[in-house]
Order: C-alpha cells, then sequence, then structure tokens
C-alpha cells in the first residue's frame, strides 16, 4: 500500500517503518530534517515537511492509501497534539480518494474499569497528565471528524524491545497481563499497527495492544 508516515524518526515510528518496509509497503517518510531518516530501501521515500504547516500536510497526503502518524510533541507544548489531529483531519478528509488515518495515541484515555480512565487512577503520574490529556483531547478530535481514522493508544508501557508477532487487542479498555501490567514491545507495537493497516479491525475507532 502507498503509506506516508510522519514521526518516523521517533522511538515508536522508527519501528514502524521498519516494519512497513519489510513487508513491502510503498512508504513516504515525512521528516523536518530528512538526513535523520537513516533507513535506505527502494520502497522508501523521504521528502521534508512539518506538521505545523497544513497546506504542505494537505499536499503531501494526497495520493497516499494510508497516513500514519507517530507524532510527539515538545515537553511543554502538549497542545500540538490536538492541533496536528485538526490538521491531520482536515487533509485527510480534503484528500480525493480519502486516504484512511492511523494515530498513535496515548493509554491516559483507555478505561481501567467502567467509566475510570488511565488519566483518573492514583498512581498515575503526574509528570505525564499534561500528554495523556493532549492525547485525550485529539481522540475527541478523531472520535468526530468524518474521516476513517485509528486511534491506536499503546499499552500503559511501550519501549524497545523484541518483535514476537504476539499481541492481544483490545477497543477501548487498557490491555493487562494476568498480574495486571500492560506493556508492549515497540516492535510487536509496530506489527500490531501494520496487521491493522493490512486488515483493518477498528475503522473509525480507538484501539489498543499489549503483549
Ligand atoms: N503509553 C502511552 O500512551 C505512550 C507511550 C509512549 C509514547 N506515546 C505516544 O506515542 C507517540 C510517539 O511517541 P515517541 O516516543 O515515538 O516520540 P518521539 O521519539 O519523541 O518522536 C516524535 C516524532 O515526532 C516528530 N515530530 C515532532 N514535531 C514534529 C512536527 N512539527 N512535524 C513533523 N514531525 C514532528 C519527531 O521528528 P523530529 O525528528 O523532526 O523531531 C519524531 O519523529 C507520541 O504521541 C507519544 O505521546 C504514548
Amino acid at each position: 500500500m502507498k503509506i506516508v508516515l510522519f514521526g518516523a524518526t521517533g522511538m515508536i515510528g522508527q519501528r514502524v517503518l521498519t516494519e512497513a518496509l519489510n513487508r513491502g509497503h510503498a512508504v513516504t517518510v515525512v521528516a523536518r530534517d530528512p538526513s535523520k531518516v537513516t533507513a535506505q530501501a527502494p520502497n522508501l521515500s523521504v521528502v521534508r515537511g512539518d506538521l505545523s504547516d497544513p497546506a504542505r500536510v494537505q499536499s503531501l497526503v494526497t495520493g497516499a492509501e494510508v497516513v500514519v502518524s507517530a507524532f510527539a510533541p515538545p515537553q511543554g507544548h502538549e497542545g500540538q497534539v490536538a492541533d496536528v489531529a485538526r490538521t491531520l483531519v482536515r487533509a485527510v478528509g480534503a484528500a480525493e480518494p480519502p486516504p484512511r488515518l492511523v494515530v498513535v495515541g496515548g493509554a491516559g484515555g483507555l478505561e481501567v474499569g467502567p467509566g475510570v480512565r488511565v488519566i483518573d487512577t492514583p498512581t498515575f503520574p503526574a509528570f505525564l497528565k499534561p500528554i495523556a490529556q493532549a492525547h485525550i483531547d485529539a481522540y475527541e478530535v478523531y472520535r468526530t471528524a468524518n474521516v476513517d481514522w485509528t486511534f491506536f493508544a499503546p499499552a500503559a508501557l511501550i519501549q524497545p524491545g523484541q518483535r514476537t508477532g504476539r499481541y492481544r487487542t483490545g477497543r477501548d479498555q487498557l490491555v493487562v497481563d494476568d498480574a495486571g501490567n500492560s506493556s508492549i514491545s515497540a516492535e510487536d507495537y509496530a506489527a500490531a499497527l501494520l496487521d491493522e493497516i493490512e486488515k483493518p479491525q477498528f475503522r473509525r475507532s480507538r484501539m489498543t495492544a499489549a503483549n
């Protein structure tokens, strides 16, 4: 598929890029600094672009089948997450034909029990509240948008690790193991994201995955 990927220099985005290239998709990476993209492959193109430039984003997503964002804001500028959501929604909504939009979200808005979100739990770290709230605000942008979106919230913990290809998915509830822990390797998250692109199960929906 023709995939346009934002955030490919990031912790999660790098792994999404590797997974997409290994599966033979035609990937166009959009980077603020293309020299930071070290991957090389015949099915990879790298172009310059910035998510704070709506007109540029509009032109870049046109012609894509799927647009993926693994964007993260700088600390202290978490409001950019919802701004980027509005930019992406407008861009894919105006493109003809409209691509599917798959975004890396946050786990803070997932539920741990009826009406109880991860961000509301007493042990949720205070320093993560701004980014968690930013993803909750962005989720509202996607949820109410008339585009083909998927908001893929990682497990509570996501970090570089092994690619096992084994994971469990959920929709609005945090996925935990028998000990109550919620974690996923970034490699398995990337595998789950590409699986969702190839065999959609969560269109116009939130989803999550954990090992
Ligand atoms: N458990 C959880 O819920 C959880 C855990 C971890 C992460 N996350 C979320 O997952 C997402 C990705 O996290 P990460 O750790 O992979 O992030 P990261 O390593 O900080 O990477 C962020 C990416 O965003 C790009 N970016 C920043 N500003 C941009 C702009 N204006 N235009 C285009 N690209 C821009 C960066 O590009 P440059 O190279 O140009 O800076 C980089 O590729 C974030 O939204 C984060 O909040 C959620």
